[in-house]
């Protein structure tokens, strides 16, 4: 496995497909599909960018799996899975706010670190909107467009702007709002910005203090979850038992993210 290899298709990729869909986005969006529910939406950008960065990794690394968020899922012998979201913040990309992001991640088999079983190795995030790349390898430290970034030092709960997601289905959202009744007492205030991958680099850009989700998958997480980690970061399940994935997905900086967890399970 040559990481750095893993980071520089990580990187290019991110960009090529971001700008392409920040160009598409100046045709106007269309809608071509929903999932979970009405406003789960799918825009031709979304299919477009996948099925772009899927076919110049299956150009380049044909040995690898690759998983995407609209449905690409092929199949490799090597040990790395390339675990992508073509648009993470996709609601966001429908009404023009700039907050939505390419993420792409080249990982391996890890069946403790995250209730996935994948980790990533190597990942970049970029909003082609501000061009921003976010982007990390493992044990290598955390970037901003060439700038190594950090968290910021930690505070008080009470001090802490902590970021949070909804999913798209009534059930979800109900199970979210329990959560957000125990964490907005205790903090500074709470951000819902939009993108998982853009609310994790922003953490490890020390522009929020914490972030926790129920809910999100690993195309939403898989490659800001190393950059937040080579930032200082630590991300934790809902309990010991549980490694964070889809049931709970909490980061910060070890004594926030032990804060927050001990909320949010209370
Ligand atoms: C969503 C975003 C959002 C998070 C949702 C995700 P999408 O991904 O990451 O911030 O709260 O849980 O589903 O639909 O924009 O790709
Ligand atoms: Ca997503």
């Amino acid at each position: 496995m040559n990481t750095s290899q893993l980071l520089e298709t990580a990187k290019t990729l991110a960009i090529e497909a971001g700008k392409l869909i920040l160009e598409m986005r100046g045709q106007g969006v269309s809608i071509t599909d929903t999932k979970s529910s009405v406003n789960d939406i799918v825009t031709k950008a979304d299919a477009v960018a996948e099925k772009l960065i899927a076919s110049r990794i299956a150009a380049t690394h044909p040995d690898d799996s690759i998983l995407g968020e609209e449905g690409t899922s092929t199949k490799g012998k090597s040990e790395i899975t390339w675990i992508i979201d073509p648009i993470d913040g996709t609601v966001n990309y429908l009404y023009n706010i700039p907050a939505y992001c390419v993420s792409i991640a080249a990982c391996v088999k890890d069946a403790n670190a995250f209730e996935s079983g994948y980790r990533a190795v190597a990942s970049a995030v970029y909003n082609p909107s501000t061009e921003e790349l976010f982007y990390a390898s493992e044990n290598s430290g955390a970037f901003l467009n060439n700038e190594q970034i950090q968290l910021r030092e930690p505070t008080p709960l009470n001090e802490n702007l902590v970021a949070t997601g909804f999913g798209y289905t009534q059930e979800r959202r109900q199970e979210q709002l329990v959560l957000l009744t125990r964490v907005l007492p205790s903090v500074r205030d709470i951000r819902r910005i939009g993108s998982a991958a853009y609310d994790l680099c922003l953490l490890a850009a020390g522009r929020l203090d914490g972030y926790f989700e129920k809910g999100i998958k690993p195309w939403d997480w898989a490659a800001g979850a190393l950059i937040a980690t080579e930032a200082g970061a630590l991300l934790l399940g809902i309990d010991e038992a549980n490694a964070p994935g889809e049931k709970m997905f909490i980061a910060g900086h070890p004594q926030t993210a032990s804060a927050l967890q001990k909320l949010i399970a209370a």
